[in-house]
């Protein structure tokens, strides 16, 4: 790369008229003129105008070219020019495990095995790129397609995420999991402990749309917090997932309907703490889960809720439970929804 050697008490001022004639390249270093201690090496590009680079002596220096900031300073490796500075490329991008998912639209679409290659390129623990072509069905799992593989790795969706330091594996394209609740997941953990102290013995939990476990897998590493556990799901691929990530000896790991579990008499008014993480379904299934409580025991759960709605739940929750309600938006959802929290004590 060109650069111009000028004395040391110029380089300021150099680098201030290269800016202002577009002439620095980006991410330029500044380096000492290995000929002359007192001078220092300015990079320029072919924006320079005559003036400036007649006024000091030009050096054709190789230079290491600067680090990749992201997964589009690869993209030069594997398209024209002309075309990545026409297309305008995804920003956004998930980490599910040694996996990447990424949403493209119609003009990016055709370009996603390089954008798959780059992405393999900026992330070395990244194993598989995938685009992902939204949520499916009431199991709620990713469309998936392959954008590229690492070589030599395997094509499989199936991978293991770390969540407050436990190990839980899963697969987006056949169960749901995702870590944006994992903060949620933190608090379902102090709210056992404190449920735990002040019953004075380990708890009786039932999660019946538990998914792969993110919510259970803290509470069982927790000595003496867990007695009695229920973990269920209606989807299959989420209960082997269970049977893998939810060791714990007392475990009852089913895939079965949540609403039919209140048909089973050995399970009503069975458990102290009952988890219900089915955010657009919660407040209609919870008449039909709540028989599975003690008295006294406490619903946590989440729930998306319309902003018109949200008086008229907190009245429906008092209903269910009596007194000790709580419910807090956690997060936006729409234009006029929220994903919001409830925690409430069965005192009815
Ligand atoms: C939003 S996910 C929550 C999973 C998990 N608790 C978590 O936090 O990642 C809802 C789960 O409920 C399951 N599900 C949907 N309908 C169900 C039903 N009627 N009975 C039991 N599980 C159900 C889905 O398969 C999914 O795994």
């Amino acid at each position: 790369m060109l650069h111009l050697s000028v004395p040391s008490q110029d380089t300021q001022h150099v680098l201030q008229r290269l800016k202002a004639e577009s002439a620095l390249p980006e991410g330029a270093r500044v380096c000492m003129d290995p000929s002359d201690s007192n001078r220092r090496l300015i990079p320029f590009t072919e924006s320079i105008s005559q003036e400036t680079a007649a006024q000091y002596p030009v050096l054709e220096i190789e230079t290491d070219s600067p680090p990749a900031r992201n997964y589009r300073d690869h993209l030069t490796d594997f398209l024209p020019t002309s075309i990545i500075e026409s297309t305008d490329w995804p920003t956004r991008h998930e980490f599910v495990g040694d996996l990447i998912l990424m949403k493209l639209d119609e003009n990016q679409r055709e370009f996603g095995d390089s954008i798959g290659k780059a992405l393999l390129r900026q992330h070395a623990r990244t194993r598989a790129v995938f685009e992902d072509r939204g949520v499916t069905g009431i199991f709620r799992v990713r469309d998936l397609k392959l954008l590229a593989v690492r070589e030599g790795h395997e094509e499989t969706t199936r991978t293991r995420i770390v969540e407050g330091g436990h190990h839980l594996w899963t697969d987006p394209s056949t169960v749901y999991y995702s870590s944006r609740l994992s903060h949620e997941r933190e608090g379902t953990l102090n709210c056992a402990m404190n449920l735990r102290q002040e019953l004075a013995r380990p708890l009786s939990i039932c999660d019946p749309y538990a998914g792969v476990g993110p919510s259970l897998r803290p509470l069982i590493a927790e000595p003496e917090l867990v007695g009695e556990l229920f973990a269920g799901d209606l989807n299959p691929a989420a209960v082997e997932f269970l049977r893998e990530n939810i060791i714990h000896p007392t475990a009852t790991i089913e895939c079965i309907d949540a609403l039919a579990l209140k048909n089973r008499l050995e399970m009503c008014e069975n458990y102290d703490l009952l988890l219900i993480n089915i955010p657009h379904d919660s407040l209609q299934h919870l008449p039909n889960i709540l028989p599975l409580l003690r008295s006294n025991g406490i619903a946590r759960g989440w729930a998306i809720i319309e902003d018109s709605d949200f008086e008229s739940s907190i009245v429906q929750l008092h209903s269910m439970f009596g007194e000790e309600v709580n419910l807090e938006v956690r997060r936006s959802y729409s234009a006029t929804a929220n994903l919001c929290r409830f925690e409430a004590r069965k005192t009815l």
